[in-house]
């Protein structure tokens, strides 16, 4: 099972060992059950509040669960994502960015390193 560890310049880092029933949470579900401070806002993928910055610490292939129609959305209009990258995911079933929404993001059994607040 994986360790998530919470980074921030404004709090100290938090490594959470991921239970196997954990699997199926997003990341900011894990966060408030843990005390990690994750701003958000409509946690349903609409605001981009809770953008947070993801890297794969196990080399296990693609980065948790694919993105969300609504997360692809918000992560161009943030400029987080670009179409080809875009295009590039739905042919390789590689999530192709580094940027997610943890209010959408499921969580996988990977090692990660999840930077906030990440604007
Ligand atoms: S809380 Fe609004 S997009 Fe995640």
């Amino acid at each position: 099972m994986p360790n998530i560890t919470f980074s921030s310049p404004l709090h100290k880092d938090k490594t959470i060992y991921m239970p196997a029933g954990s699997l199926v949470k997003t990341v900011l579900v894990m966060a408030k059950e843990n005390h990690i401070p994750i701003d958000f806002g409509c946690e349903n993928g609409e605001c981009s509040t809770c953008l947070v910055k993801v890297t794969n610490l196990s080399n296990k292939g693609p980065m948790a669960g694919p993105l969300t129609d609504r997360e692809i959305t918000v992560l161009k209009q943030e400029g987080k994502i670009t179409q080809a990258q875009v295009d590039a995911m739905k042919v390789n079933d590689l999530v192709t960015t580094e940027w997610r929404l943890a209010c959408q993001m499921v969580l996988r059994d990977e090692d990660l390193l999840i930077e906030y607040p990440s604007k």
